[in-house]
């Protein structure tokens, strides 16, 4: 074996914690701040950077991710920063994937060039919406004319892009979706990502629509909404190959690839999670989710990991069955027999697995397990059957 293809690889996720403003939808770890110190920051991410690099050293790095929160708000100076530090540290492919986030209200030619120039070939766009009513019940800070602008200019400076819509909105019918999608379809870059509304804990649009000021599409329409989804970007030449991921094959996002697939990356920056292959055993490490708490608690120590620990068999093949079974392709069967350390058949009891292949929403075969359409459909149900 040569020794290129023996050393193991990696993905390395950094998160950005701060946005302009916070949608009433989101529960991600994102914080609106008056002002944020970026050479502070620059320097407490390379500190996170370096330590993990010394976990895991003599690694191949195939694909960095800039998430958020809203990365486009970050010193270019950091990500280029980052993206050479990285490269310091491991062998950075010469094609590896580096993707950032960026919102359409906070991006401008001169950051794009000055992103681009540091390494960034791919960002992914918080589009949303091609309608402006829509933008607004979103609380966007961005008009349709703005992301149009804004996907231009993507397109202009980066080899690879995508953008991120949601759909079932309160009111959104089925005509209405499928004029927005086609408009989408027309102007995407190859990867599209469709999420369905969901209402999250602990963000406005949950206090709302307890108190029954936001409805929901009802079930049967959402699912609706759904197929068109699956049916018009395949027909556009994006079929799904995640549940609410769509990529003209090829174009697929190897980064997030990596999180499905199990394999190993390192996460840094405020509640960044990563998932490392150390000693022959898979480490989940989470890093401390405040922005402010992490940062000093990196300038104490290094890093601000609040838990590294090895996952237990069970875990590992449970992790893969949440991530794996939500790819078309499914989890192949060497993929299961490493992690799990034994075959499909051995390690799910037929009274589980039997009825949910019989009522066609998982297929087994020589080549491994996969969801049907309908099973990914309704993945959470088929996953609390599966996993009991
Ligand atoms: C971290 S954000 C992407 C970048 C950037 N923060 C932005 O919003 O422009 C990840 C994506 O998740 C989706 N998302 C977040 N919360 C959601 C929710 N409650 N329901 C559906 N999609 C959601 C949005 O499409 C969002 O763009
Ligand atoms: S959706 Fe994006 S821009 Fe809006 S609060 Fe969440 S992370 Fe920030």
């Amino acid at each position: 074996m040569s020794p290129i293809t023996s050393e193991p690889t990696l993905a390395l996720y950094v998160h950005w914690p701060f946005c302009r403003s916070k949608c009433p939808y989101c529960d991600f770890n994102s914080h609106v701040r008056e002002s944020i110190d970026q050479g502070r920051w620059r320097r407490a991410l390379l500190a996170e950077l370096d330590h993990h690099a010394a976990l895991a050293p003599g690694r191949r790095l195939r694909s960095i991710f800039f998430g958020g929160g809203t990365p486009s708000l970050m010193d270019p100076a950091t990500v280029a920063a980052l993206i050479e530090r990285a490269g310091r540290h491991w062998r950075l492919d010469p094609d590896a994937e580096i993707t950032l986030e960026a919102n359409p209200a906070s991006v401008e030619a001169a950051k794009f060039a000055q992103l681009a120039a540091a390494g960034v070939n791919r960002v992914s766009l918080g589009v949303q919406s091609l309608d402006d009513a829509a933008l607004r019940f979103l609380g966007r800070g961005h008009s349709a004319a703005e992301a149009l602008a804004a996907l231009d200019l993507a397109r202009r400076h980066f080899p690879r892009f995508s953008f991120d819509l949601i759909y079932a909105r309160p009111g959104q019918d089925e005509a209405a979706w499928e004029r927005e999608l086609a408009r989408a379809a027309a102007l995407a870059g190859g990867h599209l990502s469709a999420y369905q509304l969901a209402i999250e804990e602990n963000t406005a649009f949950a206090g709302a629509w307890r108190r029954g000021e936001l409805v929901l599409p009802p079930e049967e329409r959402g699912a609706r909404l759904y197929e068109i989804t699956q049916a018009l970007l395949a027909e556009a030449g994006m079929p799904a190959y995640e549940i609410s991921n769509h990529a003209r094959p090829g174009d697929e996002c190897r980064h997030n690839l990596v999180y499905w697939q199990g394999g190993d990356y390192a996460g840094i920056g405020p509640g960044a999670h990563g998932r490392l292959t150390l000693a022959g055993r898979r480490v989940a490490t989470r890093q401390h989710r405040a922005p402010e708490a992490w940062l000093a608690a990196v300038e104490a120590e290094g890093h601000a990991t609040r838990e590294r620990r090895a996952l237990p068999a069970e875990e590992r093949r449970d992790e893969l069955l949440m991530m794996g079974l939500r790819l078309a392709a499914g989890i192949p069967r060497e993929r299961f027999r490493d992690a799990a350390g034994c075959e499909i058949e051995d390690s799910i009891p037929p009274p589980r697995l039997r009825p949910l292949i019989e009522g066609g929403f998982l297929e087994l075969d020589a080549c491994g397990l996969r969801a049907t359409p309908a099973g990914r459909q309704r993945l959470n149900a088929v996953l609390a059957r599966l996993l009991g």
